[in-house]
């Protein structure tokens, strides 16, 4: 048998910078109250969500993704020709094929690296997190740069008492490279296809021509939310457990921003000091499905409220159902 070279890599990755981008629409909750029987009080009391960033004029997941990249990168001081991989979490890109992530990297520049979408929902950062950080140890890429980006409001059904006043739109992007020390912990990952239909795409391509209807975004929330406080918050726990890190030690939680109250239940769940920066983009950004966690790392760093170097919990949980969640050094 002829002995084939195995590829090898750094002992650690670690997230060198993160970088974000928001829309320029802002849309407050008074905004639905034209389309849906429901209130600015209901709304902010049952979610936490106080206003919301959409798409404008010249704005698209591909805008969003540059900007959030562009930051990215440049924060990390890297020449960017050692990028060996671009990964787009998005489920926004609303065509089949070819996937964006190709011309996201070309258009930064980027010669020659391996580029591909992953559809992973709101669990589709840590998707994108745990393949980086195999990539980078096992050598395949020195440095890989993923984005998360979500233009959810193209597929919100604005009629929707359910859902029509939850997402955003927006982008985050982290570079992630070899490192001394360790700074991702093992994923902690899985999916349920049992619950494919608990938020749901309403028309498949063949039904949205027949129909002349683009597809929508459908949720059953209660039965989201109740896997979001039993389930996910399990998974909290193993992510911490997995790392061998423990609930006093952590210092920064940024759970996906689907909803105010399912984060107050896995704080509670994991009984964190009080002391623990928690985000809460959701209040202003609303939940950004994959974009969601990048986009409060980065405004938690920039605002000072969380500090490079500190341990953060990440976790993020959705459509499939799917969830990814890991333990890491802030950058
Ligand atoms: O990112 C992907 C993951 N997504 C999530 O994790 C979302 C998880 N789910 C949720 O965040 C929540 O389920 C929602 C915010 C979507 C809904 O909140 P809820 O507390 O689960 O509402 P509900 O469906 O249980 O309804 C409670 C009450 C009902 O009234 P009664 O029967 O108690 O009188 C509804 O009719 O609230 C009423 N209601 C509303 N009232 C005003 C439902 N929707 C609305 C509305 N405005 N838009």
């Amino acid at each position: 048998m002829t002995e084939i070279k195995a590829s090898t890599g750094p002992a650690y990755a670690r997230i060198y910078s993160v970088g974000s981008a928001t829309p320029s629409r802002v849309i407050d909750n008074e905004y639905f109250l034209q389309f849906i029987d429901s209130s600015d009080e209901w709304i902010t009391q049952r979610t936490g969500i106080r206003e919301r960033r959409w798409i404008g004029e010249g704005e698209n997941i591909e805008t969003l993704s540059l900007e959030a990249a562009g930051k990215a990168i440049e924060r990390a001081g890297i020449d960017r020709s050692e990028i060996g991989a671009v990964i787009l979490s998005t489920i926004s890109h609303y065509h089949q094929t070819p996937a964006l992530a190709p011309k996201l990297a070309t258009e930064l520049g980027i010669p020659d690296a391996a580029a591909y979408d992953v559809s992973a929902a709101c669990a589709g950062f840590c998707y994108g997190l745990a393949q980086a950080e195999s990539i980078v140890r096992s050598g395949q890429a020195k440095y890989v740069l993923v984005i998360a980006g979500e233009t959810i409001s193209e597929i919100t059904d604005i009629h929707d008492r359910g859902t029509a006043f939850l997402f955003g739109d927006g982008a985050g992007a982290v570079i992630v490279g070899p490192s001394e020390t360790n700074g991702i912990g093992p994923v902690v990952w899985g999916s349920d296809g049992s619950q494919e239909g608990v938020i749901w795409q309403t028309a498949d391509w063949h039904q949205a021509v027949s129909s002349g209807e683009f597809p929508k975004l459908g949720m059953d929330g209660r039965s989201v939310f109740k896997w979001a406080t039993s389930f996910i918050a399990q998974a909290t726990r193993k992510c911490l457990d997995e790392a061998g890190v423990s609930p006093d030690q952590l210092e920064v939680f940024i759970p996906h921003q689907a909803n105010d109250r399912i984060t107050d239940t896995l704080l509670r769940y994991l009984k964190l000091p009080e002391n623990v920066v928690v985000a809460r983009s959701i209040r202003h950004l609303g939940n950004n499905s994959a974009a969601t966690i990048p986009m409060a790392m980065d405004e938690l760093l920039t605002s000072g409220q969380a500090k490079s170097g500190q341990t953060a919990l990440i976790i993020g949980f959705g459509a499939g159902l799917v969830y990814a969640g890991q333990v890491i050094t802030l950058p």
